[in-house]
């Protein structure tokens, strides 16, 4: 007879208790890696999804010391411009602030603000020589759209300046002491080389827990493909300064993903890049061996993935999660555990079977910071989710196929129940995350891992697991 394997999901197992010398919650220490050589704070990524993940969802994870991926289902600008948002959004220093010429009218310093979400620039020569400051106290007031930078601008004489270089104190005093908003830093022949901002400054020192680069500035991954035009994606995110690439194929145990890794390898080794997804050991080694930095594993477990009953193929998420923690832990690579998160307890069991971190994308979605606006159907608000491999997703794409007979989606678009802001959802995980560590005897994310004892439950099990023989409210 032929032996079939049983494969398992968060829902079929518990995690036996143990004995705690956790006093308090707040004790634990959900610091952990996403890549080789990247942290984070706590062990959240917003997925890669149109309906989850642009810079206003990365700002809001990095700021909560998680991350962010940004979807790659738009043209390679677009892209780009969503990456450089998120690492422009704190900074010690911006290196390259926007500037505007003197020459320019107010229309067109209009139409910069909107194009980049930004209020105040620099004004400067064609040589990058500093000519002045524009701001938004500047133009509040003035009426004709035909009036120039250089009539409303502050001009150098009257701005305090630094030289670039200037140390993170002797910045803040000079912020405090003449109470300005920016200072521009220069070189000897005044120059621009940068902007402090107080805003940003205050930020970075007040907020430890956000998820940093060595600038100051917040983290952000974003996906790329393996077809076509791929590397001239790869090389706008690498030079929009992106953290972390993020290989986003359905089956990345493929021939065509280990190619592209070794492509991009090749031309940016420092670069920190994820493979997958995979479910199995073999898929975890093959890439690794091509050079990722970290393993993403998921095959068919979304909330809106149909690849299973599509196609026959994918291994419960507990499981497949267990299989390739072993390639993981063999070479010292962290594992992403994608999709299939409905509440906290998921992800501790994640985390406990040998994942990293969780990408979350469902549940996600229904919050303010997800791309899309707030739908209102039989008096309830809602927001979209949609499979990126769905019909609507493969149709609004820039390459979409006009034979509509040729697309055999893999994925649904569905309404999520609005859910406000995503920190209330991130605090909701977190406080499990560090109910369940106190409950596992782990002051570390390694030590859930090292102390996790699984059982399998029955269906009655299960039942007892929720709330039962009440009527909800
Ligand atoms: P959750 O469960 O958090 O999962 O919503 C998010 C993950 O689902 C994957 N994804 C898809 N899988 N068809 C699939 O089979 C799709 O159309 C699709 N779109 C997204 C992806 O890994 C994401 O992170």
């Amino acid at each position: 007879m032929i032996n079939i394997p049983q494969a398992l999901t968060y829902d079929d197992v518990l995690l036996v208790p143990k004995k705690s010398t956790i006093s308090s919650r707040s004790q634990v220490n959900t610091t952990t890696k996403i890549s080789r050589n990247l942290g984070l704070k706590i062990p959240l990524v917003s997925a890669n999804m149109d309906t989850v993940t642009e810079s206003q969802m990365a700002i809001a994870m990095a700021l909560s010391g998680g991350l962010g991926v940004i979807h790659r289902f738009c043209d390679v600008t677009r892209q780009a411009r969503e990456v450089a948002r998120v690492k422009r959004k704190q900074n010690i220093v911006i290196d390259h602030p926007f500037t505007v010429s003197p020459e320019e009218n107010l229309a067109a310093v209009k139409a910069k603000i909107i194009e980049h979400n930004c209020k105040s620039f620099l004004v400067s020569d064609r040589e990058n020589n500093l000519l002045g400051i524009l701001t938004n106290r500047d133009i509040k007031f003035v009426k004709d759209e035909q009036t120039l930078v250089r009539d409303m601008m502050t001009a150098k004489e009257k701005l305090i300046t630094a030289r670039d270089g200037i140390s993170p104190e002797a910045a803040k005093e000079l912020l405090t002491k003449h109470k300005i908003e920016k200072l521009p830093l220069v070189d000897e022949n005044f120059k621009i080389k940068g902007l402090i901002t107080a805003a940003d400054f205050l930020n970075h020192f007040n907020n430890n827990q956000a998820a940093k680069d060595n600038k100051g500035r917040l983290l952000v991954g974003a996906a790329i493909g393996v077809r076509g035009d791929y590397m001239e994606r790869v090389d706008a995110l690498v030079k929009a300064e992106v953290d972390l690439l993020v290989l986003d194929i359905a089956h990345g145990h493929s021939e065509i993903a280990i190619k592209a890794i070794k492509e991009i390898k090749t031309k940016y080794p420092q670069m920190e890049l994820v493979g997958g997804n995979v479910a199995t050991r073999e898929g975890a080694e093959d890439l690794i061996q091509a050079g990722v930095d970290a393993i993403k594993v998921g095959i068919g477990s979304g909330s809106i993935c149909t690849t299973r009953t599509t196609t026959g193929f994918g291994v419960p998420q507990l499981t497949a999660i267990m299989n390739a923690s072993q390639s993981c832990r063999k070479h010292n690579i962290p594992l992403i555990a994608d999709s299939g998160i409905r509440k906290p307890a998921d992800i501790v069991k994640a985390l406990a079977a040998g994942a990293d971190t969780v990408m979350i994308g469902g549940q996600f979605a229904g919050t303010d910071e997800a791309p899309g606006p707030i739908i209102t159907y039989q008096g309830r608000r809602y927001k979209i989710s949609r499979g990126m491999a769905s019909l609507t997703a493969a149709l609004s794409r820039p390459d979409a196929k006009e034979n509509l007979s040729q697309i055999t989606p893999e994925g649904i678009e569905a309404r999520v129940p609005y859910r406000g802001p995503v920190q209330n959802i991130i605090d909701l995980f977190m406080g499990g995350l560090r109910s369940g560590m106190s409950y596992g005897n782990a002051q570390t994310i390694a030590e859930l891992r090292e102390h996790a004892e699984f059982i399998q439950i029955t269906a009655a099990g299960s039942i007892e697991s929720g709330s039962h023989d009440n009527e909800l409210l």
